[in-house]
């Protein structure tokens, strides 16, 4: 399995995303703050990776913090938490992330301060198996869903290099596949960062999972021949109500595959659904650097100063989710209720 984030006792270790396809190289983030800079840069990306990725760069921060006493630790872990926080605002896991640590933290806090680091780095070790069982989980709820045979378009990578191994919307691919399903995924290039054509298309490859990348721009006429039976996605924040933040042209897809009369599936972990967040106009969207639209691979694409947005994400309306897939069970519309009933009571109130 590709291993996406790994903890080891140099630091948190992580597959260079920004260098795949061609080059298969790993990072190790030897401090919290290169973890930080690790998220910002996009070398480790995809909700589910930044949420263990966070977590584990505090237990790394903790680790070395010179503190003597609590108050000192405490103050260090706030600063850390702070640090992380600051750097990617959308993905919802995140902060789900740093916020799991931070309850860990207190309710260890009686404890000497080396065992409080210690119980900090295995609990960032216990969230990165957790995400993979919970992958593996909601492939075996999706992979129903997904025809007997045919073409399944995906948008970015929802895959095991978005998360800690399986994937999301690539697991759900991947356990219909393991099932028998006859499936041949068109990934969208996704730009600007191409983490459809880059990513997708490298892992599902490496799986044997007969993949074509289309630009983006293709998948409407793609529907149009009756080329794609179902679309499958992952989600950076999904809102009490059921709208979806996700990778910037995914609400394109949505609306097209509405029109085609195709069933747009949102796969994600529990750890996505924000229900402190009533709709989708209110989910931060991260405006990224002009760069990633006016250069590729380094070159100029684009007239110098000519004006450029860079919205990383969109937010598609619940009425075009068909369903939504997580690793306790598939949801429906009203999500308002469906989402909520899943939810454990002290997190629904
Ligand atoms: O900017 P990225 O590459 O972090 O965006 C990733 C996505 O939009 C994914 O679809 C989403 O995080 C779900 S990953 C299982």
């Amino acid at each position: 399995m590709i291993k996406t984030v790994e903890w080891t006792d140099a630091g948190v270790r992580f597959i260079d995303q920004t260098k795949l396809p061609t080059e298969e190289t790993y990072v190790t983030c030897k401090s919290y703050e290169e973890v930080a800079d690790a998220i910002r840069t996009m070398i480790v990306r995809g909700a589910p990776a930044i949420g263990v990725t966070a977590a584990m760069g505090v237990a790394l921060g903790v680790r070395d913090s010179q503190a003597r006493d609590l108050a000192t630790l405490k103050r260090d872990l706030d600063h850390i938490c702070d640090v992380l926080a600051a750097t990617r605002p959308t993905a919802v896991n995140l902060f789900w992330g740093i916020r799991r640590m931070k309850a860990k933290f207190e309710e260890v806090s009686s404890k000497p301060i080396a065992e409080i680091k210690k119980v900090l780095v295995t609990e960032g070790q216990q969230m990165l198996a957790a995400d993979i069982a919970a992958n593996q989980s909601m492939g075996k709820h999706g992979a129903v869903l997904l025809p007997a045979r045919g073409g399944i378009l995906t948008h970015c990578n929802a895959g095991a290099l978005a998360t800690c191994g399986y994937g999301t919307a690539l697991g759900v691919i991947r356990a219909a596949v393991d099932s028998g399903k006859k499936l041949h995924v068109f990934a969208d290039e996704t730009r600007p960062f191409l983490q459809g054509s880059r990513l997708t298309a490298w892992e599902l490859m490496k799986d044997g999972i007969p993949t074509t990348v289309i630009s983006d721009n293709m998948a409407g006429a793609m529907m149009r021949q009756g080329r794609i039976d179902a679309v499958i996605v992952g989600a950076d924040r999904i809102a009490a109500n059921g709208d979806v933040a996700n990778k910037i042209g995914t609400y394109t897809v949505a609306v097209l595959a509405k029109e085609h009369r195709i069933p747009f599936y949102v796969a994600a972990p529990f750890s996505t659904v924000d229900l402190h967040t009533p709709d989708g106009s209110q989910i931060p969207i991260e405006q990224r650097s002009a760069k990633e639209v006016t250069h590729m691979a380094g070159k100029q694409i684009a007239p110098e100063g000519v004006g450029v947005e860079n919205p990383a994400f969109d937010v598609t309306p619940h009425r075009y989710v068909a369903a939504i897939i997580t690793e306790r069970g598939v949801v429906r519309a009203p999500y308002s209720e469906s989402l909520r009933a899943l939810a454990p009571a002290e997190t629904s109130a």
